[in-house]
């Protein structure tokens, strides 16, 4: 009998255009809990301001959700079946080439499944690219500060790596990494856009004229780890950071679930056509022969997303999005200096680090946690992505006081 009633308001709502309940207590309950948990979510770079509504009714009422896509293989060449949303993957592979500095004629990509995956696709080029350049297999340079995944996806990759020292405000040291090359191996560098708790962007410029001096090293590969800055410096006019063309790297992975607001992981990899087509071509004749990247399932629904918002927020949007997160953060620096409060950011960065307040607050605002004897000792951060607004700046500010 409950089952029934259940059933007959869920439908009933569905039918009025506001479903609201599950029909599932514990779902329901727990639905509630995001709902307030997202307003006060400072921590974490995650955009809560996902702007797929219309993606989820125009994917229930054509009856996408009954289809089971799959996007393996090369999204670039055309493949022996149609069930895939790669023509939508190399548009927005398209879209994105230019934000990033890449040449039309010379650049390849992916939509990844996260930010990790990307890092894992340019390590393992990188690697396999100086291989079959140089027969030797390189050490990795990568700055104290990077992403635990880098170090995670060496290790997987069985890669010999270097750690090299950052600067106080997060950034790898140049003399550090002079001190540290070995010219008798090719080097693998991942550059930091971004690091994650300071967010600090390594100076590649610095970073490659120490690598310039030294033309005996065999070969060089810069891999640019840019999750969270890759998504808006693009929008911003910092945009030179980020681009292939000016700083000299070959590949680069952002996440698509931070700045760009994509509801679950997700993400970009591109890099020069070149560089794609130095990798071991497994020939998989079922697959149309090229399987040069690391997954064969790869999900078509992310593509579409990406597509999707691609139209409906844009370049403008995006643009202005960016210059909001900027603003903002910027104001959170002043009130937080207003108040007397120790706090830090790096110029180009949506991150504010300072000193931590108490348990209730870090817990109410979800902050990251950091620790650094020389800014004091216990630090937290706030990533302000779009939802982080002024006025909730103030009343962050408000509760801190
Ligand atoms: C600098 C940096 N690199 C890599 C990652 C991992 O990205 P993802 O969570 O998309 O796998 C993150 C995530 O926060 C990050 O901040």
């Amino acid at each position: 009998m409950r089952k029934v009633f259940l059933l007959i308001t869920v439908s009933l709502l569905t039918l009025s255009g506001c479903r609201h309940t599950s029909g599932f207590a514990k779902l329901d309950e727990w639905t509630n809990t995001w709902k307030t948990n997202q307003q006060t979510y400072f921590g974490y770079p995650a955009n809560q301001q996902s702007a797929l509504k219309d993606f989820y009714e125009w994917y229930v009422s054509t009856g996408m959700d009954r289809v089971n896509l799959n996007n393996a293989g090369d999204p670039m060449t055309d493949k022996p079946w149609n069930m895939s949303s790669c023509a939508f993957e190399r548009e927005v592979i398209e879209f994105f080439t230019p934000l990033y500095g890449f040449d039309p004629s010379d650049v390849w990509g992916i939509v990844t499944h996260s930010g990790t995956d990307g890092n894992n696709h340019g390590i393992y080029f990188g690697a396999n690219d100086l291989y079959n350049r140089t027969g030797q297999r390189p050490v990795v340079y990568v700055s104290d500060e990077a992403h635990y995944s880098n170090m995670r996806l060496c290790d997987l990759q069985h890669l010999e790596v270097k750690l090299i020292k950052s600067d106080a405000m997060g950034r790898m040291i140049p003399d550090s990494l002079e001190a540290a090359l070995d010219i008798t191996r090719p080097a693998l560098m991942v550059y930091a856009m971004g690091s994650t708790f300071k967010g600090a962007i390594d100076d590649m410029e610095a970073l490659n004229a120490v690598l310039a001096k030294h033309p005996e090293l065999p070969g060089v590969y810069r891999h640019v780890d840019a999750a969270l800055f890759g998504g808006y410096l693009p929008f911003t006019r910092y945009q030179k950071m980020v681009s292939s063309k000016d700083m000299h790297f070959e590949s680069i992975a952002i996440s698509g679930h931070k700045f760009f607001g994509i509801d679950s992981p997700s993400g970009l990899f591109l890099c020069t056509r070149r560089v794609y087509d130095n990798q071991q071509n497994f020939n998989v004749t079922y697959l149309n022969g090229n399987m040069r990247m690391i997954n064969c399932s790869r999900d078509a629904v992310q593509p579409l997303k990406f597509w999707w918002l691609i139209q409906k927020i844009g370049y403008d949007q995006w643009a202005q999005q960016a210059n909001q997160m900027m603003e903002c953060t910027e104001y959170l620096q002043q009130q937080l200096e207003k108040i007397g409060w120790p706090c830090w950011r790096n110029e180009y960065s949506n991150t504010v680090f300072f000193k931590r307040p108490s348990p209730e607050i870090c817990s109410k605002y979800n902050l990251a946690l950091g620790f650094d004897a020389f800014f004091g000792g216990e630090l937290a951060h706030v990533v302000v992505m779009q939802h982080v607004t002024k006025d909730k700046i103030d009343t962050f500010i408000h509760n801190l006081k």
